[in-house]
């Protein structure tokens, strides 16, 4: 709204605000930031959580990579430039969710710092929840479901991140899950336990 009052157009003053929207969705708006390697369990983890807080009657919206790869990022690669623009994309596409008065859970490799903070500056830093989804390299590449990590070891798939491009470890995240240690049900009673208390509003 203030970007807009600067902008000056009149025309959107009387628009509801996010807060009308949350009134009415009764929650407070987040975005659960997923962050890690192909096969770290991200979307895994993203579809529980969700059916989890559909039964406790939150509004959510998942942002996968695969998925928004095949619409909104069609046009996009691996290369660092191109999963920039993906992530500013899905960030903005976050921060709409948000506005609407909904959870928007988002699972991104989002491999750089630089593209974390993008989308963090972006979506508002206190807004947005930062969840490592931490298993190592070798489990990921053993778990390989989509066999991708076969094909780029093979030399057929270029900038696969963790073999031909790098993945750069969250410094300091909000919540961080060793998936590889923790079954799906306790990475999820987990996440559960650290974002409710953000969620919640009076009911
Ligand atoms: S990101 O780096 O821009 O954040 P994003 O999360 O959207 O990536 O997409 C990752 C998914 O794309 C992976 O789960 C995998 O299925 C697929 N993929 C295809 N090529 C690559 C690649 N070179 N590196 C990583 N993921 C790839």
């Amino acid at each position: 709204m203030d970007a807009i009052k600067k902008n000056s157009y009149p025309v959107f003053y009387g628009m509801l605000k996010r807060k009308d929207k949350e009134r009415l969705s009764k929650q407070h708006a987040k975005a659960i930031w997923m962050t890690g390697l192909s096969g770290s369990g991200k979307t895994t983890l993203a579809i529980r959580l969700e059916c989890k807080l559909y039964k406790m009657g939150f509004f959510t919206q998942i942002l996968d990579g695969d998925m928004i790869r095949t619409g909104i990022s069609n046009d996009l690669g691996f290369s660092e430039n191109d999963r920039k623009e993906n992530i500013r994309r899905v960030a903005e596409a976050a921060k709409l969710f948000l506005d609407c008065g909904i959870i928007a859970i988002c699972c991104f490799i989002s491999p750089t710092r630089e593209m974390r903070n993008t989308a963090g500056k972006i979506i508002g830093k206190k807004d947005f929840i930062e969840v490592y989804v931490n298993a190592p390299l070798d489990v990921c590449e053993k778990r390989d479901a989509k066999g991708l990590y076969k094909k780029a070891r093979k030399g057929n798939l270029k900038n696969f991140t963790g073999i031909g491009a790098p993945y750069e470890i969250p410094v300091k995240p909000d919540i961080e899950l060793r998936t590889d240690i923790l079954s799906v049900k306790k990475s999820v009673e987990y996440i559960l336990e650290k974002i409710l208390p953000k969620i919640k509003s009076q009911r």
